[in-house]
């Protein structure tokens, strides 16, 4: 039988790093990359969109099962789309990120996007990130990282990424209030809280390189 390639996920708070450094390992790997954020946003963004109150779990759990979600393209030029549309700038807005923190907490909207992890995981060779993926998603993946930072040094990396992005910034006190607020409800949230897995790798990235973390999962990927 063909070796299936591994199952790494990569979980931890906003703004840690995951996404840039999943990304990374999955190039260097020639795995798949999955940005779970991404789906959890997409629900969002249609919410708001359609006006459905994010406070609505009926209508936005609802809306989270009859919508297409799709990642598609290659580890550098992920794009993200719902019902067939694209919206992959739409969603990489501070806003969206915090709507997404809200419609995350519904039990039926995590019940949708967790089977669809599931499918889009199970063959294994893929690098998933989100906040449950090693608790949830995949418990039996095979690398679990569990990626952290100060709320500082995580406030002044998204500063930097959403200025270069160039979407609408906040000062950067404004930016780590809206951090601390969203890791508060990710973590405190009853179903699914962002918790590291009782056998995750810890990493503090605050101190390090984008370089460095890369190479030390790999280094932990290697002894698997
Ligand atoms: O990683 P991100 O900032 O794009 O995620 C946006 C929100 O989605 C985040 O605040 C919490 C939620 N989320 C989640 O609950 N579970 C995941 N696996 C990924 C994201």
């Amino acid at each position: 039988m063909a070796e299936r390639g591994l199952i790494i996920a990569i979980d931890g708070p906003a703004g840690a790093g995951k996404s840039t450094i999943a990304r990374a390992v999955a190039r260097r790997l020639g795995y798949l990359f999955i940005n779970t954020g991404a789906m959890y946003r997409a629900v969002a963004w249609k919410a708001l969109q359609m006006g459905v109150s994010l406070d609505d779990a009926g209508g936005v759990g609802r809306l989270a099962y009859d919508s297409l979600i799709e990642l598609t393209g290659e580890v550098d030029s992920m794009r993200a789309l719902i019902d067939g549309r694209d919206i992959t700038s739409e969603i990489a807005t501070p806003q969206v990120g915090q709507a997404a923190s809200i419609v995350s907490a519904i039990p039926a909207v995590r019940r949708a996007l967790v089977a669809r992890q599931q499918e889009m995981g199970r063959a294994g060779g893929v690098v998933m990130e989100g906040r449950d993926i090693g608790t949830q998603v995949f418990p039996e993946a095979e690398v679990k990282i569990y990626l952290d930072a100060s709320s500082e040094a995580r406030a002044q990396r998204r500063f930097a990424e959403d200025t270069e992005r160039g979407v609408a910034v906040a000062s950067l006190e404004q930016m780590k209030a809206e951090i601390e607020e969203r890791d508060h409800r990710d973590k405190t949230r009853a179903d699914s809280p962002l918790t590291q897995a009782e056998d995750a790798i810890y990493i503090d990235s605050s101190a390090m390189t984008i370089d460095e973390v890369v190479e030390k999962i790999l280094k932990i990927v290697k002894q698997k």
